[in-house]
């Protein structure tokens, strides 16, 4: 069968390699995918914005099955301008995707189907968000309500802190994301994230992760998409999987049923684990970028008709086989990020990098010119390996990177040191 990917991040190129491999396919296309993409897909330069472009261009190709990468399409309805047309999708509606795209939504179905998550208040406008915020006495979340690229959260350490981030929604810093504004209390916990195919009725959970949000070693620094993962997350047990599947993951995907918004895709729950067990503390619609990297090393399985099945209604058909072994990814990222920083410098060494069998070299912000792979991102590759325990896949991605000749790159050294001490300490 035809494929189409859409996106050109990291999350996509892993993807990419996944799909590739499946005795299913006949070709795979990636709109508008990257560098490293294209070893794997041939790339197509659609604006995957224009929905009628990307609905000819599948008629145009017979295309049999549509993947969508990133949030930002799902939100906007291209699955349901694609379905409309007659073309099977991977990824949520545009109704269903609002379970990301909107975090007063998502709030709303955990208040009826009793999901447990933080207490919060929905505004819209700064005066009431402000006497609810005066009036509690605890350290507050301030949210931005629609999709502000990662960046519409304060985790507000003082009240003037909390008024001066409520302040900031409401002045249209993040334009109209911040109409809205949901104010949280602060859970206590370990955070991490559980993934699950869900077909509108049937849910497939997949696997467990964890990453890194700050841009420098110890966890310091500013805020970024992610500079590391990895799989499964300790923290995550048996017991605590089975309690985030029955208390979370189930009655989500029944409530969604219930409205007449089925959801059908990859469900992202980002967890607190508390004392009092996991709480959500948010959606994604779609997998993790660069937790998607660490699961699909680790699944054994075909991945596409994993997907196809999701699409299909037929997930109850479906089990996947995963190694046991854990997986890693490290993000590369041009000096700079997550300011500025300057594009097209040269990167090589990463076919003797990616030698060893337990090592993928995925492309996040990369372009291919004259035989050269140029870094063209912020989030460049994502070198992730394999290994019999977090530390085996984390010696492995790092001495990769060691092979790899980029001066104008740099990357964390301590990704999954948190899982790394656990594993010492049991040992
Ligand atoms: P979100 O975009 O909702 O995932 O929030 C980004 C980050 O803010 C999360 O990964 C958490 O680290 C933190 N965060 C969000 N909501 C809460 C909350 N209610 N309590 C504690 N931390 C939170
Ligand atoms: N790595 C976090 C995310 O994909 O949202």
């Amino acid at each position: 069968m035809n494929v189409l990917l859409i996106g050109s991040g990291g999350r996509e190129h892993s993807l990419a390699w996944a799909l590739a491999a499946s005795p299913l396919l006949t070709k795979l296309y990636c709109a508008p995918g990257n560098g490293g993409i294209s070893q794997d897909a041939e790339c197509v330069p659609l604006d995957v914005g224009d929905h009628d472009a990307v609905s000819i261009f599948c008629k145009d190709n017979g295309i049999d099955f549509v993947v969508v990468g990133p949030e930002a399409p799902l939100v906007a309805g291209l699955s349901d301008h694609l379905r409309a047309q007659g073309v099977k999708v991977f990824g949520p509606s545009k109704a269903a995707a609002q379970l990301e795209g909107s975090k007063a939504y998502t709030k709303e179905l955990c208040d009826r189907k009793a999901i447990p998550t933080a207490a919060y208040g929905h505004f819209t406008d700064a005066a009431s968000a402000k006497d609810y915020a005066r009036a509690q006495n605890t350290t507050l979340v301030v949210k931005a309500d629609g999709l502000a690229a990662g960046k519409g959260v304060t985790v507000a350490a003082t009240l003037d802190e909390t008024l001066s981030a409520i302040d900031e929604c409401f002045s249209g810093k993040f334009g109209d994301a911040g109409a809205e504004v949901i104010i949280e209390e602060c859970m206590l916990g370990e955070e991490a994230s559980f993934f699950a195919l869900c077909d509108g009725k049937n849910v497939l959970p997949l696997a467990t992760a964890q990453d890194h949000k700050r841009a420098f070693d110890g966890d310091e620094g500013p805020n970024t998409g992610g500079m590391g993962a990895y799989s499964p997350a300790p923290v995550m047990t048996e017991a605590m999987c089975a309690r985030t599947m029955e208390e979370i993951i189930k009655p989500t995907v029944e409530g969604m049923a219930e409205v007449g918004t089925p959801y059908q895709g990859v469900l992202y729950a980002g967890l607190m684990i508390t004392d009092e067990g996991p709480k959500l503390i948010e959606y994604n619609v779609r997998f993790g970028d660069p937790e998607c990297q660490v699961l699909v090393m680790r699944l054994k399985s075909d991945l596409l008709p994993a997907l196809l099945a999701t699409a299909d209604g037929v997930l109850d058909h479906v089990d996947l086989r995963w190694f046991d072994d854990a997986a890693l990814s490290v993000v590369m990222a041009t000096k700079g990020y997550p300011g500025d920083y300057e594009k097209g410098s040269v990167i090589s060494g990463l076919d003797e990098a990616g030698s060893d069998e337990n090592v993928e070299i995925f492309h996040a912000g990369t372009t291919q010119k004259d035989g050269q792979m140029l870094a063209t991102g912020g989030r460049v590759l994502n070198v992730t390996a394999r290994g019999a325990t977090v530390r085996e896949a984390q010696e492995r991605a790092y001495a990769a990177i060691a092979k790899i000749d980029w001066p104008e790159g740099f990357c964390r050294t301590d990704i999954g040191w948190q899982a790394i001490a656990r594993e010492e300490q049991a040992a």
